[in-house]
């Protein structure tokens, strides 16, 4: 049977998503709270005004969603000043991400992106069977002039998480200008901003600038993590009008469900629950920093809802270690970085928890 799977199926090292709350509850026969920090979600639950929008529209299940979602592109244009022709909505990024692979990538184009970056990208890559180029990092972050250096005729779409996902470090205004500057404009360049919210603005690249120049740049976003909606899957995307139209042709109707919708639309308005997650976002970062500095552990400063961190030994046994003591921690096995451990960063107490169960961990071993 297996031949009759497209080969480039085969070769893809499938994704690995962090076990649903359900079947850790199964699995460790857990009677008390377990702290999941293993997919940077937002431990604040979400938003409190998407939820009561979505209770309200329950009894709308009956009835198929906007396929066009233009009450929340109508919310996101407002707020990111891009006129609702520029956005496109999917279901979660990931969704957007596949749809970009569909609609734009021809077999034997060449794809680049970083080492370790966000592993659906590859998948994307793979998926289409595109000449798949991974620049290695330059001090734990995306290496554009090596990136730059790797482009040739072949190269379709240049792919850049920023701030990046498993290390949680990001490229600047000044980079990503220059950047821009040199590399040529037929190229598709993708910033995923799924963590754009967490980022320190100060140096933070304008990519929304680019589609108004009628740059060949899609811009992507997600509610999944600071509007705490990754349950629903909802992202969003800007990009020429031309590329939104792409994407949508690609698109399953009503791939992005009615729930999704109301929620993310409420949720972006919603100041009080994303200043409380900044906040406890930014306190925790500081403690786990201290923590790991007093442990004398490498870690990388983020400008994401995780760190990550050198445990010095193999992570995924430090992993399993976490688990036994129903704490759930990403090991970077996958990405190439066997001793490094990705943390989200969680309530208070979770973070207590966590350096808690480091610290034993250590002690043992
Ligand atoms: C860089 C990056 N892009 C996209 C996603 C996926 O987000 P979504 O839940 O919107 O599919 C993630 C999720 O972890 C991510 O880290």
């Amino acid at each position: 049977m297996k031949k009759l799977i497209r080969e480039s199926i085969l070769r893809i090292q499938q994704y690995e998503p962090g076990m649903p709350a359900e079947v850790l509850k199964g699995e460790l026969s857990l009677k008390g709270e377990f702290s999941k920090l293993a997919s940077n979600e937002n431990p604040l639950g979400p938003s409190p005004l998407a939820v009561e929008a979505i209770k309200k529209s329950l009894e709308d299940g009956n009835l198929y969603p906007d396929n066009s979602c233009i009450h929340l592109r109508d919310r996101i244009a407002q707020c990111l000043g891009v006129p609702a022709k520029n956005l496109g909505v999917g279901n979660g990024t990931t969704e957007l991400i596949f749809l970009i692979g569909v609609a734009f990538l021809n077999p034997g184009e060449t794809f680049i992106m970083s080492e370790s970056s966000f592993i659906m990208a590859k998948i994307v890559a793979q998926i289409m069977d595109c000449n798949l180029i991974e620049v290695p990092l330059k001090d734990y972050r995306h290496d554009l002039d090596a990136i730059l250096k790797m482009v040739s005729d072949d190269t379709k779409l240049v792919y850049l998480d920023n701030p990046m996902n498993p290390i949680g470090t990001m490229v600047t205004q000044p980079d990503v200008s220059r950047f821009m500057g040199e590399i040529p404009e037929d190229i598709i360049i993708v910033f995923d901003e799924a963590y754009f919210e967490y980022a320190n603005k100060e140096n933070f690249p304008d990519t929304l600038r680019f589609i108004q120049e009628r740059r060949n740049v899609i811009v992507l976003r997600t509610f999944s993590k600071m509007y705490g909606l990754a349950g629903f899957r909802v992202g969003y995307c800007a990009a020429p009008e031309d590329f939104i139209d792409a994407l949508n042709r690609a698109r399953p109707p009503f791939s992005v469900n009615h729930f999704a919708q109301v929620g993310a639309a409420e949720a972006l308005r919603d100041e009080a629950h994303i200043k409380k997650t900044q906040e406890i976002t930014e306190s925790g970062k500081r403690f786990l920093y201290e923590n790991f500095e007093s442990m004398s552990l490498f870690y990388i400063p983020s400008e994401t809802n995780f760190v990550t961190v050198d445990v010095k030994t193999d992570a995924q046994k430090i992993a399993d270690e976490f688990k036994k003591r129903s704490v759930i921690v990403r090991p970077l096995t996958m990405y190439g970085k066997p001793t490094f451990l990705r943390v989200t960063i969680g309530t208070p107490e979770q973070n207590k928890k966590f350096i808690e169960v480091l610290q034993q961990i250590q002690m043992n071993d």
